[in-house]
């Protein structure tokens, strides 16, 4: 046989240059909004729905924090406990319910109080086990709002009590009789571009052409818009400017539409006059943002909610709530229609079309254009609050 010529090496490739990073286009300008990949501490955020908590225990991962959720059989309330055995570090969320108001973990049966989080028992080491007692489980304070359970993640006050979960809570949520429709699930892509995408007034128009719901809803573009804050608010405020612009075998953008039917509370929808509850809000602009990542789209008569949960540096919990605030038939009604069309329609198809950017994009670095103001008053925003970053595991932020 011919033996055969040794190959010879190849080259390695020269390296493609990559565009060039133009100054300011990394997020070192917000250097707090850059650390807080897992968001933020001392934060109240909406896990599952309640009614998916029972005796089973449920696994959820919140600012890259791992908590079992489950219902104290005791009380019927539900308790928040680091998911992870301190014995061999098993979760405690693969364990068993054995004894009222505790959990046991599978692998050798130490069981932990559901309401202080304490080693009670450790079944393999007989009744009178030397290390019982002595250890403890991390609880986490828990509280049912608007049918999902919030969790509290980040330190107690002095007295040992987390603040009220009200405060990430917007207000007319927990001061009113309400109805509401929603969707909870996890998306991939971080929480920051989940929420920015929220906020983002460019997409709107062009992104969600394709949308079924722009059939019922005009979408509005960036119009000069002006950012204030009101109470813990960012806003977006459009002054009334219109402009048109022809793109040949497009169309024309404009605003002209959307200044028409422009749904602000004291502008009557086409349904008649703007809800009492949303009317009294007073809103400047219908598009608004707050900590800990939480949107609000107030229409006349409905306002559709937005919580972006870390989960972890790759995941977002994605909770879509459109609310109404009224009781009896007109209540059973919007329920009907929430289930019949809105929910597939737009926390569907609609809100696709946004997980489907926040998972694809790769940004920073960026090279923002005017309509981006919204991003920058959020991330400026959050430099000038008082927030304290989650830490990542192993990076020292
Ligand atoms: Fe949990 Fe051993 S790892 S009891």
């Amino acid at each position: 046989t011919v033996p055969r010529r040794p190959r010879r090496p190849r080259e390695a490739p020269a390296p493609v240059p990559g565009p060039p990073v133009q100054a300011g286009s990394d997020w070192t300008t917000w250097s707090t909004y850059d650390a807080a990949e897992l968001g933020f501490r001392n934060h109240w955020y909406p896990a599952v729905w309640a009614h998916e908590v029972g005796r089973k225990p449920v696994p959820v991962t919140i600012c890259g924090e791992k908590v079992v959720l489950v219902r104290d059989d005791r009380t019927g309330r539900i308790q928040g406990l680091h998911d992870r055995c301190p014995h061999r570090g098993v979760p405690l969320s693969l364990g068993r319910r054995q004894f009222p108001g505790t959990i046991s973990c599978p692998y050798h049966g130490w069981t932990y109080d559901l309401e202080d989080g304490r080693l009670c028992a450790v079944i393999t080491d007989g009744p009178d086990s030397p290390i019982s007692g002595k250890v403890s489980v991390a609880t986490y304070p828990v509280e049912e709002r608007l049918g999902l359970v919030f969790v509290y993640i980040g330190e107690l006050g002095e007295d040992g009590t987390a603040p009220p979960v009200e405060k990430d809570i917007p207000a007319e949520l927990t001061e009113n009789t309400l109805v509401l429709g929603g969707r909870n699930e996890i998306r991939d892509g971080n929480w920051r571009f989940a929420a920015e995408n929220g906020f983002d007034e460019g997409h709107a128009k062009y992104l969600h052409n394709t949308a079924l719901w722009r059939l019922f809803k005009v979408m509005p573009t960036w119009n000069r818009t002006r950012i204030v804050e009101r109470d813990g608010w960012l806003i977006r405020v459009q002054d009334e400017v219109h402009w048109e612009a022809d793109f040949p075998g497009v169309g024309s953008f404009s605003n002209k539409r959307w200044w028409k039917r422009m749904p602000l509370p004291d502008r009557p929808g086409k349904n008649g006059n703007a809800n009492p509850v949303i009317a009294a809000l007073d809103l400047p602009g219908f598009v608004s943002i707050r900590l800990p990542g939480i949107l609000r789209v107030a229409y006349p008569q409905f306002i559709h909610y937005e919580w972006y949960v870390p989960v972890d540096a790759d995941h977002v919990r994605y909770v879509q709530l459109m609310v109404r605030f009224e009781t009896g038939l007109r209540a059973a009604a919007f329920k009907a229609k929430y289930l019949a069309a809105i929910r597939w329609l737009f926390h569907g198809q609609f809100t696709a079309q946004d997980a489907w950017m926040v998972d694809v994009m790769d940004s920073p670095p960026e090279r923002l254009y005017r309509p981006d103001l919204s991003l920058t008053a959020w991330r400026k925003h959050i430099e000038d609050s008082d927030v304290v970053v989650q830490a990542v595991a192993g990076r020292g932020h």
